[in-house]
């Protein structure tokens, strides 16, 4: 086969949860510049408008909608209306997610770090743990609902789940909410992987590192953090969505055909360990 072929993702039907920004719209331009129909589903009016915009403009087939990940009936009406649209639905990145504001520690690894009372365990609201889990774990749940019923009858379909390598390592400077929620949505990957299976539907799961997008009010584009954080990488430099490209092609495209519930990470080796 040749990789023209193994990676093709041509005239398919694309849904992506979170698509206006950072590694959602990542995902959004690798598969629609590759030829799929892609529609983007975020919370964020402004920044869907806008970006659908830009890459319609660029001769895309792209479409944006704003929903809210936390809304189910109205994420189950947009992937319906998706779905009659390209009349298939073969993609789904399930990537919304949101940054639980900070930790325990303040500041990041390669920084000075210090206790932060407020980001302490004693003193997390509920508003605020139940807000991730809204978004990070049952915004992925409901999200992997509304593609089975769509992919199912099809018997096809490729599903790929934003976690994150806090879904195994632990990182004080993030709220706890936030470990929780991705180590759950792994594992609800791995769950729904070995049930749909048999449908000919993979799932499997994306776990980045520190990628520099708009989360958490776009810290990760402070040039500071990004060269504390760089400092501790093994690879020495921090990551951009481009760099979700390939992997995001491969794990929609024909070339992981016989790959089901697994995770990747992406992140320069971060979770390795220490090197130079
Ligand atoms: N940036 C990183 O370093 C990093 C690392 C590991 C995992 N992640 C994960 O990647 C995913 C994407 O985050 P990002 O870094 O690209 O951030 P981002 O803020 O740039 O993009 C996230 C998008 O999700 C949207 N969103 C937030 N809440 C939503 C909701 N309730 N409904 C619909 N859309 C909603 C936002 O409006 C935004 O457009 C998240 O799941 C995040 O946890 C990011």
């Amino acid at each position: 086969m040749k990789i023209a072929d193994l990676f093709k993702v041509e005239g398919y039907g694309v849904v992506v949860t979170g698509g206006a920004s950072g590694l959602g719209l990542g995902f959004t331009e690798a598969l629609a510049a590759n030829g799929a129909r892609v529609t983007m589903l975020d919370i964020d009016a402004k920044r869907i408008a806008d970006e659908t915009k830009r890459l319609q403009t660029a001769g895309l087939d792209v479409r944006g909608e704003v929903v809210d990940v936390t809304d189910h009936p109205r994420l189950d009406k947009a992937f319906d209306d998706a779905a009659k649209l390209y009349g298939r639905l073969d993609v789904v990145f399930a990537n919304a997610g949101i940054d639980p504001g900070p930790g325990a520690i303040a500041g990041w690894v390669g920084s000075n770090r210090q206790r932060n009372e407020a980001g302490a365990l004693e003193n997390y609201t509920d508003e605020r743990w139940n807000r991730v889990i809204d978004i990070n774990l049952d915004g992925v749940f409901a999200t992997l609902r509304a593609a089975a019923r769509h992919m199912k009858p099809r018997k096809t379909g490729r599903i790929v789940v934003t976690t994150s390598i806090a879904a195994y390592l632990n990182e004080a400077a993030i709220g706890a909410a936030y470990m929780a929620t991705k180590a759950g949505a792994a594992h609800l990957m791995r769950s729904v992987a070995l049930e749909l299976a048999a449908y000919n539907i993979t799932v499997n799961a994306i776990a980045p590192g520190f990628f520099v997008t708009n989360i958490g009010g776009g810290h990760a584009h402070n040039p500071e953090t990004q060269k504390a954080v760089a400092g501790v990488v093994p690879m020495h430099r921090v990551g951009f969505p481009k760099d979700m490209a390939g992997l995001a092609l491969f794990l929609a495209s024909p070339a992981s055909d016989y790959i089901t519930g697994q995770q990747i990470s992406i992140d320069g080796g971060w979770s390795l360990g220490v090197a130079d």
